[in-house]
């Protein structure tokens, strides 16, 4: 069941903690209700945790999009696309969170709170809040298959 696109999942570790508040800054300001599933301080969780919840929260609906932070992105986007219906882009600026969205239909957006400054990262949220999936014949084809298993492809 997809979720509504107002409400925004976000879900990070110790390593992305510091970029939270940059994260919440951003979806406050664009008006969207955010499901915040910690963590919360700059103690060390394990980040595919996190992105088990965030997925679980985008899968059943609860939320229509997220946000995962750890220290590089890569860590906690490996865990959250291991779900076949979670499309998680690491980004490092608005050029790729911009064709994430119209390219990829990213559903989740990735980013590093130690390779990426908190500016940088508001431009990258921004443009995948705001750039809508370009569609059309041979997108939708190539995004299809990304939700398909290797075994039934
Ligand atoms: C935690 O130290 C760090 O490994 C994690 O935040 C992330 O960068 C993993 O990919």
């Amino acid at each position: 069941m997809p979720g509504s696109d107002d409400i925004v999942a976000v879900a990070c570790d110790h390593g992305g903690f510091a970029l939270k508040p940059a994260v919440l800054e951003v979806l406050q300001e664009a008006g969207l209700e955010v499901l915040d599933l910690g963590t919360d301080s700059e103690d060390s969780v394990d980040y595919p945790d996190f992105a088990q919840n965030l997925a679980e929260a985008v899968i059943s609906g609860r939320a229509g999009r997220g946000v995962v932070v750890c220290g590089t992105g890569i860590g906690i986007s490996i865990a959250a696309n291991r779900y076949p219906e979670v499309r998680a882009a690491v980004c490092h600026d608005e050029t790729t969170a911009r064709l994430a969205r119209e390219h990829n239909n990213a559903n989740v957006l990735a980013l590093g709170a130690r390779v990426t400054g908190p500016e940088v990262a508001k431009d990258c949220l921004r443009a995948f809040l705001q750039t809508p999936f370009s569609g059309g014949e041979r997108h939708e084809r190539r995004v299809d298959k990304l939700g398909r298993l290797p075994s039934s492809a």
